[in-house]
C-alpha cells in the first residue's frame, strides 16, 4: 500500500532533532507513524535482558513482555531480520495481543554495535496490509532511531 512515509520521516527527523531522550523520541515517533493509513497498533518492544518489554506505543493495550524467539517480534529479534506477515492466523507462534490484528510487520532496530536494541511492530486490521515498500520505509525509520540511541 502507498503511504506518505516521506512526510512522516520528515516529521520524525524534525521532532527528534533537538531531543536526546530516547523514550520521548520513541513516543513521538509512534504517534507520527500512527497517523499513516491502516496502522491499527504501532509501537516499540525494547530488549531488556532475555525479553522484549513493551515501550512507547499507540493503539490498544498490548502484551507487556515477549521472550526471545517467541512471536513475530521475538523471532525478528533473534534472527535480526524484518518480518512481513500477510495473515497473522497463518504465522506459527504469532502472539495475538488484539483479536482485531490481521497482518503485521516487525523491523529490528540496531544499536551502534549492530545488536538489536528494540523492534518496531505495526499491526493492521486488514489482511496483507504491508509489503516491501513498507519494510524499506520502516527500516529507514529504524536507521534514524539507531542514531538516537
Ligand atoms: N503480534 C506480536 C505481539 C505484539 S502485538 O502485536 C502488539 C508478535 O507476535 O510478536
Amino acid at each position: 500500500m502507498v503511504r506518505d512515509y516521506k512526510t512522516a520521516i520528515s516529521h520524525i527527523t524534525g521532532v527528534t532533532a533537538n531531543e536526546c531522550d530516547l523514550i520521548a523520541n520513541l513516543s513521538n515517533i509512534s504517534a507520527i507513524l500512527k497517523e499513516l493509513d491502516g496502522f491499527f497498533w504501532v509501537g516499540f518492544y525494547l530488549v531488556k535482558g532475555d525479553e522484549l518489554v513493551v515501550g512507547p506505543f499507540q493503539g490498544p493495550v498490548a502484551c507487556s513482555r515477549i521472550a526471545r524467539g517467541k512471536g513475530v517480534c521475538g523471532i525478528s529479534w533473534e534472527e535480526k531480520r524484518a518480518i512481513v506477515v500477510e495473515n497473522v492466523h497463518e504465522f506459527p507462534g504469532h502472539i495475538a495481543c488484539s483479536p482485531e490484528s490481521q497482518s503485521e510487520i516487525v523491523i529490528p532496530i540496531f544499536d551502534e554495535n549492530e545488536n538489536v536494541a528494540m523492534v518496531l511492530d505495526v499491526d493492521s486490521r486488514k489482511l496483507n496490509e504491508f509489503d516491501a515498500g513498507d519494510q524499506k520505509a520502516l527500516e529507514e525509520v529504524g536507521e534514524i532511531i539507531t542514531k538516537l540511541i
